[in-house]
């Protein structure tokens, strides 16, 4: 059983407005898209990196990042689409024929662990699909069209879901076929897996597993990296 982490890097980062697509962004001097490759590449648990960047990027990535960096399990690297659905899509079909399971995880979140990693792994080498996610905590409220009314959403049993999430190969494969064939977008993986009817397992995720979303959520990257990293 081989298994290849796929890091969809094809994003535009709009809601970060930075010069460059956030994951190329220096988090204390290291590259966000470098800093989450490293974690993959450190995993015995992982054999390939598919990385998947947007299009024109990829001899940079390989220069900058990869070779950089000593990603040496990132041998391919492919350009991405519009959605992160498509970019997704481009990298299944750069999969190496052995890989039997593969773990989708964003370079928008660098703090991922080989713990993490490893026990969705694990659940999905048993399951067939597995993701990170977290319980909400929080109260929601939805708040009407014309902005007027608000409600209490019901918490209970929902999750907010993060990657990493793994799947077999010819299942996500599949279910990234059949939303392409129905014109079906989704926000996550797990949700085209949801759609054929095969149940997928919740592992807990990690508090600190953040995604770089917002300005200030790169502040808070950088405090992380400052407090892992003492004496810098
Ligand atoms: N992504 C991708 N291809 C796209 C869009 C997103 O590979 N067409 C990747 C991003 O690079 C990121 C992950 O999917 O690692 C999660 O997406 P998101 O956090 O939304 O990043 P962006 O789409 O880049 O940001 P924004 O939505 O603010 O433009
Ligand atoms: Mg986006």
């Amino acid at each position: 059983m081989s298994v290849t982490a796929l890091i969809p890097a094809a994003g535009r980062g709009t809601r970060i407005g930075g010069a460059r697509p956030k994951q190329f962004l220096p988090l204390a001097g290291v590259p966000m898209l470098a800093r989450t490759l490293a974690v993959f590449q450190s995993s015995d648990d992982i054999d390939a990196i598919v990385v998947v960047v947007p299009a024109g990027e990829e001899t940079s990535c390989r220069d900058e990042i990869v070779a950089r960096y000593g990603v040496s399990k990132a041998t391919r690297i492919v350009a991405g689409g519009a959605s992160r659905q498509a970019s997704v899509a481009a990298g299944l079909r750069a999969l190496g024929a052995d890989a039997s399971i593969v773990v989708i995880h964003d370079a928008a979140r660098p703090f991922v662990t080989a713990g993490l990693i490893r026990r969705v792994l694990a659940a999905a080498e048993s399951s067939g699909a597995a993701i990170a996610a977290l319980p909400v905590v929080d109260t929601l409220k939805r708040r009407s069209p014309d902005g007027r009314g608000l409600a209490t959403v019901e918490r209970e049993g929902l999750w907010a879901a993060q990657t990493p999430q793994a799947f077999r190969r010819d299942l996500i494969v599949e279910a990234c076929a059949r939303a392409a064939a129905d014109g079906f977008l989704g926000t996550d993986d797990a949700s085209l897996v949801e759609r054929l009817g095969h149940p997928v397992t919740l592992v807990e995720g990690d508090p600190s597993n953040l995604k770089i979303t917002r300005a200030g959520d790169l502040r808070v990257a950088e405090d992380v990296v400052a407090v892992g990293e003492p004496g810098r």
